[in-house]
């Protein structure tokens, strides 16, 4: 048998038409003669509501499901779809019979109340997409990932898979999470003896891939070897970082898009950018209306104002000096003084985008010390070819650059780094073998999503989170 989805149910003709509804009880109401019960199956943010009218005459079966009935059981309805008398809806079902699937016991099923603290709901983390905030951000994440898929493969962007399982750090900050089948216990113990012999403790060429690895941080350097081949292409995968940020906006485990295109300067880097999120805008306001009407109402008042604003908008574009400059003649408004040189707090973010330019801006060329390798040198000789896109009350959302393309300045910023040319050579070869100017970025898919959907916490835009301490489930 064939089921059909609430959406498309509450959309078809209420023509009498006999439909089966299947899916999970938000309420039963009864009165002496009707039954009213409310059946969501995730589908759509609406609930479909079944009417059995004991007037009408039900089974001795029936009757006994209806006891059973209680919030979260699941249940299958059979009725007929007529046009709705209650407001708010078009349609409902009048009931002929319904059957409990599974019950929900009312002393133990933890999703009784309507309004759980967002703290209660991430330690039930298997049952939260059940409640309406959580199958709408479930909702939007597949959307999203959806219109990301479109954006680029309209613009003849090539979908590359780069590596989880990598030996090289991408971003060259010492933030990857190891990957191994030593035996630490081992390694452990017998740490001390070697290091007192002046002996490295551990003997890597034994390890699984006979060489440190770990959980890549970002796909752009493998990214970038393709864009060397296909000229547009992207990533969309999962990236880990072993940074102890315990913050709204920072995960140890989240997904990223990062699209690499040849021969795009900073210019197109950042054109592609805007292009780029207010695509995303628009498909958010037009294809999840339903769900966003609900973001817009209880999650954060004002959010489709402030989306469609930035969707209409022409985002700022500032030096890092410049926007330095403004940073410095309010100093007093921060608790970490701001100076050239130093990296963007998350405070004086919030306050270019939000108090000094009040709208989405791209900080770019900034102070080579405080950003990576691989970025492209400014004649200058102090600043790389950067650029952030801040956007108000989230902070940074994009990260990314024009890469620098001469072999001999790029083996030198890898040298002065500390890092190890070594390690980089199929990089480098890219500098040896046909190279050209080229530019990227990674958006956080996460901090898209806080964005779009108003919630508070990224903890809260991703199924299972992963962060200091937390990889329960
Ligand atoms: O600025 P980031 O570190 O840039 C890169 O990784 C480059 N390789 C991108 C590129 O040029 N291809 O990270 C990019 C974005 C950030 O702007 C932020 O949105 C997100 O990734 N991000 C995080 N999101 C959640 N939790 C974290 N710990 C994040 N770290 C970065
Ligand atoms: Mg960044």
């Amino acid at each position: 048998m064939k089921t059909q989805l609430v959406k498309e149910i509450l959309v078809s003709e209420p023509d009498g038409r006999s439909v089966t509804i299947n899916g999970w009880v938000r309420t039963k109401r009864e009165t002496k003669n009707l039954v009213f019960i409310q059946i969501n199956d995730g589908s759509c943010f609406a609930s479909i509501q079944i009417t059995i009218d004991r007037d009408k005459g039900i089974s001795a079966e029936t009757e006994a499901e209806i006891k059973r009935i209680t919030t979260g059981a699941s249940v299958c309805a059979t009725g007929t779809l007529i046009p709705s008398p209650a407001s708010g809806q078009a349609v409902e079902v009048q009931g002929v019979s319904v059957t409990v699937i599974g019950e929900a016991p009312v002393d133990t099923y933890p999703l009784q109340k309507k309004n759980h603290s967002m703290e209660f709901l991430r330690e039930i983390a298997h049952l939260r997409p059940r409640t309406n905030t959580f199958a709408a951000v479930a909702r939007m994440r597949s959307q999203m990932a959806y219109a990301i898929h479109v954006f680029f493969q309209e613009q003849g962007f090539n979908y590359v898979h780069t590596p989880i399982i990598t030996a090289s750090d991408a971003e060259g900050a010492g933030e990857m999470f190891q990957v191994t089948t030593l035996d630490l216990e081992r390694i452990a113990k017998n740490g001390a003896a070697a290091e007192a012999k002046k002996e490295p403790a551990v003997d890597y060429s034994r390890d699984f891939f006979g060489k440190r690895a770990g959980l890549t941080v970002s796909g752009q350097l493998e990214a970038e070897t393709y864009a060397m081949a296909l000229s547009r292409v992207y990533t969309f995968g999962p990236t880990f970082r072993a940074e102890n940020s315990n913050t709204t906006r920072h995960l140890a485990e989240f997904w990223m898009i990062e699209p690499e295109v040849a021969f795009n300067d900073l210019d197109a880097n950042m054109d592609l950018e805007e292009a780029f999120v207010k695509f995303l805008m628009n498909w958010a306001l037009e294809k999840c209306a339903e769900d966003m009407k609900f973001f817009d109402e209880r999650i954060q008042p004002g959010l489709i104002k402030t989306l469609t604003a930035v969707a209409n908008s022409a985002f700022g574009r500032v030096t890092y000096t410049e926007a330095m400059k403004e940073l410095e003649k309010n100093a007093d408004k921060f608790e970490f003084k701001p100076f050239w040189g130093c990296d963007l707090q998350s405070e004086h973010e919030r306050y270019l985008t939000e108090k000094v330019y009040g709208k989405p801006v791209m900080v770019y060329d900034y102070p080579k010390d405080i950003k990576a390798f691989y970025m492209k040198l400014n004649d200058d000789g102090k600043t790389v070819r950067a650029v952030d896109l801040l956007v108000p009350g989230l902070g940074e959302l994009i990260g990314g650059s024009e890469r620098e393309e001469d072999l001999a300045k790029l083996e030198k910023r890898i040298t002065d780094m500390g890092l190890d040319v070594a390690d980089y050579w199929w990089y480098l070869d890219l500098r040896r073998f046909g190279t050209v100017p080229h530019s990227g970025f990674g958006l956080g898919f996460e901090r898209l999503l806080l964005y779009v959907t108003g919630m508070g916490n990224i903890r809260d835009v991703i199924p299972y989170p992963r962060a200091p301490k937390l990889a329960d489930f």
